[in-house]
């Protein structure tokens, strides 16, 4: 698998202390609120599974889970939601935490989306942004790595749905999804 890998572009040691500096952010924003953390299914799993630990207060977990992709690596822009939250969100505070933000058009139909279930709060952590390719004016409130444009894979992101397994980040040779 490691090599389909072109880079390692952040390593695992990387990752860890970015996701707890958030936690504790977040920790400390939210302290005596009802929050509750949303996990973008499937790409946002590991993230979550590591931000939630490194966040001290109660909380909340939900999940949703979206398609935007097809096997390419190129948005479609059109989201469809495979699974919705189970629970209501009307008056709480929602974090929706989110893997990576490309083009921003996933982001904007989930913000729209939640955001009219009348939440107290609604805001979003990414763990990577890649704002050179965002095609509407969105931005997150919690960011972990601004990236460049390329194509990057592991700690749950996929293409065509393989090495979501990767400790790391890297950036998938350009030949896999040119095959
Ligand atoms: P957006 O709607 O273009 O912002 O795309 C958001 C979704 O596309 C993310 O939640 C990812 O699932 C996927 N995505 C965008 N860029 C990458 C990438 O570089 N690698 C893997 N998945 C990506």
């Amino acid at each position: 698998m490691q090599e389909d890998i072109a880079r390692i572009l952040l390593t695992e040691a990387e990752i860890k202390q970015r996701v707890s500096e958030l936690g504790a952010r977040i920790s400390q924003d939210y302290a005596g609120k009802d929050l509750v953390a949303v996990c973008i299914l499937k790409g946002a799993l590991h993230f979550m599974a590591d931000l939630t630990r490194a966040i001290e207060i109660p909380l909340a977990i939900d999940f949703m889970a979206i398609s935007s992709y097809g096997a390419g690596t190129k948005t479609s822009g059109e989201v469809r939601i495979i699974q919705d939250l189970d629970a209501a969100i009307a008056e709480r505070h929602i974090l929706i935490v989110e893997d990576i933000v490309d083009t921003g058009l996933t982001l904007k139909y989930l913000v729209d989306n939640l955001g009219s279930r009348r939440p107290a709060s609604l805001k979003i952590v990414t763990l990577l942004d890649k704002p050179a390719r965002r095609a509407v004016t969105i931005s997150p409130d919690y960011n972990g790595f601004e990236i460049p444009d390329e194509f990057v894979v592991g700690y749950g992101l996929d293409y065509d749905e393989k090495y979501r397994n990767l400790p790391f980040i890297g950036i998938l040779k350009p030949e896999i999804y040119q095959k």
